[in-house]
């Protein structure tokens, strides 16, 4: 697969500064920052009606906003960026009386890829998918979550320099998620730059680079998945070797039994001084186990916190 050129490129791949969105006299996108670094999967992670799908169109020049700024490829009007540009939308369609393999090559076609090889890389790209028998069918023959997928391939079909991807696992079933998943990371590898948004984290958690969380039309959050990890306390899983009265004075407020086991929040003092408690007492130790709670948590607090201040 052709690399994309190996020049130096200093500036993100997209910026954005300020961008805001009223529609009527409501502000649904509230002055939201960000920076994509080249040649990574970035996600613009968010609840329902956040402003992911605003905010991308704005990015794009879809919309315009009506506040702010935004760069695209070094562009400061996104149109510039055209042909290096792929996107999947969010409302889906492609025409229905097209064979598969000529609305990819039609959407390679829009971004001045030549019909013939937007062909051929279209055969071996719904191969490549698991798509081979769609070939030659015509769209309306398709099932949802496979006219997605086309939708998709021809989003990418002339190997963009940026592709953005507007909800693309949603309508697709595990199988198809996954190879959606190992093309994300492939034209990752190719050089390209990914911008999607979801609200399944686990999605997220695999591939994003960075990740950006809004809500309420703000940024709340931006940085790795171990970073927005690391905003939550460590969990202890603690099984007493003896259940003796008194136990569960001991430990932290919010505890909850699980089975034999204890489960709780680590206290902001650490794990030590509990120990130190819990063997003093006589109850022992028979396992004890602390793990980081993954990005789903970690999206539901910023959320909800997000919400509070919001309401408060
Ligand atoms: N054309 C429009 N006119 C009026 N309000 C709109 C319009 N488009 C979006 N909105 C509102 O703006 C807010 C943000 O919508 P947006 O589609 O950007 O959210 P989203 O984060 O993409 O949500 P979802 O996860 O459901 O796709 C919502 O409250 C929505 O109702
Ligand atoms: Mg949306």
């Amino acid at each position: 697969m052709e690399m994309i050129s190996a020049k130096v490129h200093h500036e993100a791949a997209v910026t954005a500064q300020g961008l805001t969105k009223f529609f009527g006299d409501r502000a649904v996108v509230k002055g939201i920052d960000l920076s994509v670094p080249r040649g990574m999967i970035y996600g613009i992670l968010g609840p329902n009606g956040a402003g992911k799908t605003t905010t991308i169109r704005m990015l794009l020049g879809i919309i315009e906003p009506d506040r702010g700024s935004r760069t695209v490829l070094g562009h400061a009007r996104p149109r510039d960026g055209g042909d290096h540009i792929g996107y999947l939308p969010e409302e889906r369609g492609l025409y229905p009386g097209m064979k598969a393999v000529d609305a990819i090559a039609f959407m390679g076609a829009l971004r001045g890829l030549p019909r013939a090889e937007g062909k051929a890389r279209a055969a071996v790209l719904l191969r490549e998918a698991g798509l081979g028998h769609a070939i030659d069918q015509r769209i309306r023959r398709l099932s949802k979550g496979m006219a997605q997928f086309v939708q998709l391939l021809g989003a990418i079909v002339h190997q963009p320099e940026l592709i953005v991807l507007d909800e693309p696992f949603s309508g697709l079933d595990p199988v198809n998620q996954e190879r959606l998943e190992a093309l994300i990371v492939r034209e990752r590898d190719r050089g390209a730059t990914v911008l999607f948004s979801t609200h399944v984290m686990a999605h997220a958690e695999r591939l994003c680079d960075r990740l950006a969380i809004i809500a309420g039309g703000q940024r709340r959050f931006e940085g790795t998945v171990d970073e927005a990890r690391a905003t939550l306390p460590m969990r202890a899983l603690y099984t007493p070797r003896t259940n003796g009265p008194g136990l569960a004075a001991l430990l932290p407020a919010g505890h909850e039994a699980v089975g034999a086991a204890y489960r709780f929040t680590l206290p902001p003092e650490g794990i030590e001084p509990l120990i130190q408690t819990l063997l003093a007492q006589g109850h022992g130790i028979a396992g004890l186990s602390l793990d980081r709670p993954g990005l789903h948590d970690a999206f539901v607090r910023i959320v909800n916190q997000a919400n509070a201040e919001v309401q408060a």
